[in-house]
Order: C-alpha cells, then sequence, then structure tokens
C-alpha cells in the first residue's frame, strides 16, 4: 500500500524538496535549541515575542482555573464559554468592524469561512474570484475548495486585476477580491486602498487576509487594513504569529458573523479552542497597541538587515517590513544556504515550492522583537562569508 506515497517522497528527496520534522526548544531571546545547539532563529513568526509573555502565560492560567482545559464541544454546543463572545466583542472594537469570529487556526479560517461565504446557492449568481497570485495555500485551498471559477492577477499587479474585473462586467456573477495584506512570504505589501477602491467600483466583496500584518504594522498595531476596516467586507488575522498563541479570526459586519456561525462547517463542526488559548489571545488584544517600542525595534532591524547586505545584491524583492525574502532559485540551493549559516550557528529554514513557485526557493528572513543588533550582525556576517564562497548561484547578481 505504501509504494506510490514511496515513490513520491523519493522524487522530492531527488528535487531537495524533502521536509522533515526536527524537535525544537526555546533558548535565550531570539534563539533556538536544537540536539543541544543553540541557533539564532531567524525562522520565526513570532514577531513581537509574545509566545514567551508572562502576562499571557498568566491569563491562561488563570482562563484554565477558570474554565477548564478545553471548551469539550463546538462552540454551537456548549463550547462557548461565558468569556468568549466578550473577547470576540473586544477584537472588533480594536479593529475596527462591528464584529469578529474566531477558529481554531488560520488555515481553518480561510478553507471553511471563503467557501462558506462564496455559496453559490445562498448568493443565486455563480461566483468568479480574483486572486492575487501568490496568496497563502489557505485561501487558494478556500477558493478551490467554494468550487469558484478562479481569475488569478500578476502579483500585486492592480492593473491586470482591473483587466480581468473589467472583462468580466458582462457576466452577471458575484465577483471577490482575495488578497494578503503583508505577503507572509515576500514582504512586499498589497495597495489595500487600490484594492478597495477596485472592490466598489465592479462591485466584488473584498476578503484580506492581514495575518502577517497585525500586531507588527498599521494603527496601533492592527494591521495593514486597521485605517480601512469599514470598507472591507471581511478582514482575516490569525493568532499564531505577531500574538504569539494560536488561532485566527475573521473581522466583519454582524450579519456575516450570523450567517457563519450557521453555514461555515469549519466553525460549526469543530470543537471551540482551549480556554488556555482564549485567555492568552485575550491578553495579547489587551498588550498589543502598547507594543509600538518593541515594533520599531524589529522594523529598524530589518532595516538595518536590508542596507547592510546591499552590496552583496541578494534579490530581496519589494520587502520593507519585517519578513525579507533572500531568493536562491533551486532548491537545492537554498538547502546548501540554510546548512551554511547553521554551520554558522544560525537557523533560518529554507522555503521550497510548493510553498513558494518554481525556481524562487529562498531563504526567509522573519525579523522579531527578541532579536538584538548583534544578532542582525551575526547574520549579515554569515552572509557575507557564504557569498564569499558560494559565488555561483544563479540568482547572486553579484
Ligand atoms: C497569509 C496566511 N494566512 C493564513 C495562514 C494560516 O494561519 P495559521 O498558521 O493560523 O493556520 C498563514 C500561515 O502561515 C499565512 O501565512
Amino acid at each position: 500500500m505504501d509504494t506510490p506515497y514511496q515513490k513520491f517522497t523519493q522524487g522530492l528527496k531527488n528535487k531537495g524538496e524533502w521536509r522533515e520534522l526536527q524537535p525544537y526548544s526555546p533558548s535565550a531571546s531570539g534563539q533556538i535549541r536544537r540536539d543541544m545547539e543553540d541557533f539564532i532563529n531567524f525562522s520565526s513568526n513570532d514577531y513581537l515575542n509574545l509566545s514567551q509573555s508572562r502576562e499571557m502565560r498568566m491569563r491562561a492560567i488563570s482562563f484554565a482555573q477558570q474554565f477548564g482545559c478545553g471548551s469539550t464541544a463546538s462552540r454551537l454546543v456548549t463550547g462557548n464559554l461565558t468569556a468568549f463572545e466578550e473577547i470576540e466583542h473586544k477584537l472588533a472594537n480594536a479593529i475596527g468592524k462591528p464584529s469578529t469570529l474566531i477558529f481554531s487556526s488560520g488555515y481553518q479560517t480561510n478553507s471553511s469561512v471563503l467557501p462558506a461565504l462564496m455559496d453559490r446557492h445562498v448568493l443565486g449568481l455563480d461566483v468568479v474570484v480574483f486572486a492575487d497570485r501568490l496568496n497563502h495555500n489557505s485561501l487558494v485551498t478556500g477558493v478551490k475548495l467554494a468550487g469558484a471559477e478562479l481569475r488569478r492577477y500578476r502579483h500585486l499587479d492592480l492593473n491586470h486585476l482591473e483587466d480581468l474585473l473589467k472583462k468580466s462586467m458582462m457576466r452577471k456573477i458575484s465577483r471577490f477580491i482575495v488578497s494578503e495584506t503583508l505577503f507572509g512570504m515576500d514582504g512586499d505589501r498589497a495597495n489595500v486602498p487600490g484594492l478597495i477602491a477596485l472592490a466598489k467600483k465592479y462591485n466584488a466583496f473584498l476578503y484580506l487576509d492581514d495575518a502577517h500584518a497585525v500586531g507588527v504594522l498599521g494603527q496601533n498595531g492592527w494591521g495593514l487594513t486597521a485605517q480601512y476596516a469599514d470598507q472591507i467586507d471581511c478582514i482575516m488575522g490569525t493568532f499564531g504569529k505577531a500574538f504569539g498563541s494560536s488561532g485566527a479570526y475573521v473581522a466583519c459586519s454582524h450579519v456575516l458573523r450570523e450567517y457563519l456561525i450557521n453555514r461555515c462547517p469549519g466553525f460549526m463542526f469543530s470543537t471551540g479552542l482551549s480556554p488556555l488559548i482564549w485567555g492568552t489571545i485575550d491578553a495579547a488584544i489587551d498588550m498589543i497597541p502598547g507594543l509600538s517600542v518593541s515594533r520599531s525595534k524589529l522594523l529598524a532591524n530589518a532595516d538595518y538587515f536590508r542596507s547592510a547586505i546591499r552590496p552583496l545584491q541578494l534579490e530581496t524583492m519589494h520587502s520593507d517590513a519585517h519578513i525579507t525574502p533572500l531568493i536562491v532559485g533551486e532548491a537545492k540551493d537554498a538547502m546548501q544556504l540554510q546548512k551554511s549559516l547553521e554551520h554558522q550557528g544560525i537557523l533560518c529554514m529554507a522555503i521550497r515550492p510548493p510553498t513558494v513557485p518554481q525556481g524562487t526557493s529562498r531563504l526567509r528572513i522573519s525579523m522579531t522583537a527578541a532579536h538584538s543588533t548583534h544578532h542582525v550582525d551575526q547574520l549579515i556576517q554569515a552572509l557575507f562569508r557564504w557569498c564569499k564562497h558560494k559565488p555561483d548561484i544563479s540568482n547572486i547578481a553579484a
């Protein structure tokens, strides 16, 4: 029975696309431990270092003492414990939407909310989705599960998006525009006001995934959608990144929230998040507006890093925030760079297909508030050493 699967995984090994699990444990600030060895960690999405927050741990314990360890059922049965909707309300106020609905993960949110929103039986029309070509897999899966027609526009190219929207105007359909705000693997940004304007002009539903921006960017850290929340139909974000916890939310109108509670299988048929996690989310919502010093520090570190490596002429795309891709090209070359950095005490995992398109394998440098300038300097020096010894990789322009 295992043969076809074995053949497939062997194929991945041959292409340098094989993945395996490794056990890690947290170490000193900005570091991670594997096999008794400490590395400076540039692969974490814990942008504000909140996963180590004492306040969040204490709130988790307090929630566990009050409610127990599990929510024990779907929220629609008996799993909607008394604190949960108050937290959703507090989050809605912070984000600037009438309501929010919290799910167990961002993947579950995108892959089950999108099909529910795009239900042609509810809308009474066929659905066409206009999606950025580099959207996260959970968004792509959500659209696929919806069975909707997909039109992918060139990454961040609103002229291309408008061409596609214009062409669709001949048809009586429901239109959706779906995009990340800060792109997780590329570190570049969608033009949020531009997307809002196109959604209005072509009467499209706008769904924006703020997963990598919330906590770090925007007014008081409430993401790249914060300033425009009232003009976006549905904003999605996760608690697994800058919030330092897990779970995710959609922020939307009261009507949409009620609809999702009644029609979104990922909400209806899944046990609610553990009260411990709700406690951490509750604490993080309180803390995020006050973390502007951490936000400035990590963004300054990222700017410093990009300017310092400029002489190496590595391809960093249009990143200008806390995520910087170093495009290498082939998966095997990205693995080689990962290994070279590991030998120099730095952990930065290669990102390869299918996470990114073929030929764009990369290292994704993720800056966090736990990094000191010394950590960043070590990364810079390691890259200079690597470039000196490996001048033959095609994507390095030097
Ligand atoms: C843009 C984007 N959306 C959604 C998700 C999924 O979120 P979660 O990790 O909470 O499942 C991710 C995760 O990496 C992501 O990058």
